[in-house]
């Protein structure tokens, strides 16, 4: 083992540090790095069951941590440019795979054509899982309890999946064949979902109910009412059973009666959403309990659904942020340039699926070149490629402000910003923030000066354990960097995914508030 150094004063950070020590969690494992999706899939092809898809990593590695998986490669594709973009094109929506759940939240042309697909995103678990995972990770995990598929049923969307054998289009509903079980081929992998939007004058909503940041029951609804009787209706459920369903025979009994009489007739067909649906009783709710919801949700959906053309107004709430790289206006922008050939075209997206004999050079355990700035100072070295970044900051940098707790992703005490987006650190490699900026607690203060959350914290006895709370300042910052002056109820839902178990919310909402004038006023 050589010898470590390390520099643990509270306001500095090592400028450079060379470890070959291991402080990991994860078994060691070896990433490629693909650039383009033949490669990706040609290495499928070649490693078989050893490898596995790297996307967000926010499903996959909690099942490498809690050993339900093993993998000895992962497959980076988030390195593959034409998988991150979102086009508009030929009066469809297309989505590549490794589009985050935030980004689609937020990216000005889904708000405008899917908006009920907007406020699934908006809704999934925490900004932290947001910030992390993807629309392709989450359709080809297909785990019940997911909110993007139950909308795009009801878009009848389709996936676009390459592998060896070249590209194959399938419609959503026959991708999703089980719980944890898609049509995926061993070897493909999933390029792109691609969405029509929804006939003119239909209106559309998406509800959930949640326990733990994971949805309990979700219901999605677009119908569209003509001479005071429903011209046309569609409606799928996700959560209750194995997959997302869509609810054919419903909507065809639905379709040419009044609001009233719908609201009448979910009301008496249990017996077919049982049969249909095969609700489980699990940690989110017992069986009986989603069959219930599940109607009053349907019929609160297409009530909305009916009544509201746009569940998700339009212009953005909170304006324009034209921060450089941080506003929606950004973001679309930045979604354009991405998409555009270097002659300013948009790129023909048509991906190219090529089988090659050349072998990728892995990062190995202990061989990953690491040089990022943490608070503020230039960090280089050596570390594990399976090394998390909460192993990184604690104890590697010492830097112990960032808590572990849950490991899962659900209670954001391990809060860190990596350029200035809030992530789980115990759930995100240290590799990851390559040439990026970390921000720790540590890195708050100005010298003695401390962060206007940090004082307005103080005031307002926002802190009680005191261990949650580097956790909820850096998520506080996470939002007023991205939102300058957040509302209560905007403050609530973002805070939602840091779990303070004494009850300090209201003052923890507080103290955001008044940091949130107080940076405004200087
Ligand atoms: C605490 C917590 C709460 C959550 N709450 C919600 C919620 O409320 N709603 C919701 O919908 N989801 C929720 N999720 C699930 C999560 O958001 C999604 O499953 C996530 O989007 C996974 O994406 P990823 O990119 O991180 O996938 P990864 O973890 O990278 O991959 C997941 C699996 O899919 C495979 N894979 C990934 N991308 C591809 C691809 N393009 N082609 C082929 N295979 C691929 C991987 O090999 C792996 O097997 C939650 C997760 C956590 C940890
Ligand atoms: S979310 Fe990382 S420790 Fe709880
Ligand atoms: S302040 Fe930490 S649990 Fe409430």
């Amino acid at each position: 083992m050589q010898t470590e150094t390390r520099d643990r004063d509270r306001h500095s950070t090592p400028v450079s540090i060379s470890v070959s020590v291991r402080i990991t969690m994860l078994n060691p494992f070896r990433v490629l790095d693909p650039a383009t999706v033949g490669e990706a899939s040609s290495e499928l092809a070649r490693l078989g069951e050893r490898a596995r898809i790297y996307a967000g990593g926010a499903e996959l590695l909690l099942l490498l941590r809690h050993r339900l998986i093993q993998a000895d490669t992962l497959v980076d594709i988030k390195r593959i440019a034409e998988l991150n973009r979102i086009a508009w094109e030929g009066g469809l929506l297309r989505i590549g795979a490794t589009v985050t759940h935030h980004r689609l939240e937020r990216e000005p042309l889904v708000r405008e054509h899917l908006p009920m697909l907007a406020s699934a995103e908006s809704q999934v678990a925490n900004i932290r899982v947001r910030n992390q995972g993807t629309l392709g990770g989450n359709l080809c995990f297909n785990d019940p309890h997911s909110d993007p598929p139950t909308a795009l049923l009801v878009h009848e969307a389709a996936v676009a999946v390459a592998g060896p054998k070249g590209e194959r289009r399938i419609p959503l509903s026959d991708f999703l064949v089980g719980m944890y079980a898609t049509a995926l081929e061993a070897d493909e992998l999933l390029t792109e979902v691609v969405v029509p939007p929804l006939p003119p004058g239909w209106g559309e909503a998406y509800l959930r109910i949640h326990r733990l940041q994971r949805p309990t029951l979700g219901v999605a609804a677009a119908a569209r009412l003509q001479n005071g009787s429903i011209e046309g209706v569609r409606l799928a459920v996700g959560c209750v059973g194995p997959k997302a369903e869509r609810l054919a025979e419903l909507e065809a009994k639905l379709r040419g009666t009044t609001l009233a009489d719908a609201l009448r007739v979910i009301e008496d067909e249990k017996s077919y959403l049982k049969q249909l649906l095969q609700p489980v009783d699990d940690l989110l709710g017992s069986a009986d309990y989603k069959l219930y919801m599940t109607r009053v949700l349907l019929s609160r959906a297409l009530s909305q659904a009916l009544q509201s053309p746009s569940p998700f107004p339009l212009p953005l709430e909170g304006g324009e942020d034209e921060r450089e790289g941080v506003g929606w206006g950004a973001l679309g922008r930045a979604a354009e340039e991405i998409n555009k050939d270097e002659g300013g075209r948009m790129k023909d997206e048509s991906f190219e699926c090529r089988v090659s004999s050349y072998e990728l050079k892995p990062k190995t355990p202990q061989d990953v070149a690491l040089s990022l700035t943490i608070n503020g100072r230039p960090w280089k070295g050596q570390v594990p490629v399976e090394e998390t970044l909460l192993e990184f900051v604690r104890a590697r940098l010492g830097l112990t402000g960032t808590k572990r707790s849950c490991e899962s992703q659900v209670c954001g005490a391990c809060t860190v910003l990596v350029d200035n987006r809030a992530i789980s650190s115990c759930n995100t490699l240290a590799f990851e923030a390559h040439g990026k900026s970390v921000l720790t607690i540590e890195g708050l203060a100005a010298g003695e000066q401390l962060d206007p959350l940090q004082e307005a914290f103080i005031r307002n006895v926002g802190a009680q354990c005191g261990y949650c709370t580097p956790g909820q300042i850096m998520a506080a910052k996470a939002l007023l960097m991205e939102n300058p002056s957040p509302t209560r109820d905007q403050i609530a839902e973002w805070l939602s995914g840091n779990i303070c178990r004494c009850g300090a919310y209201p003052a923890i909402a507080a103290s955001i508030l008044e940091a949130s004038h107080e940076n405004q006023r200087r």
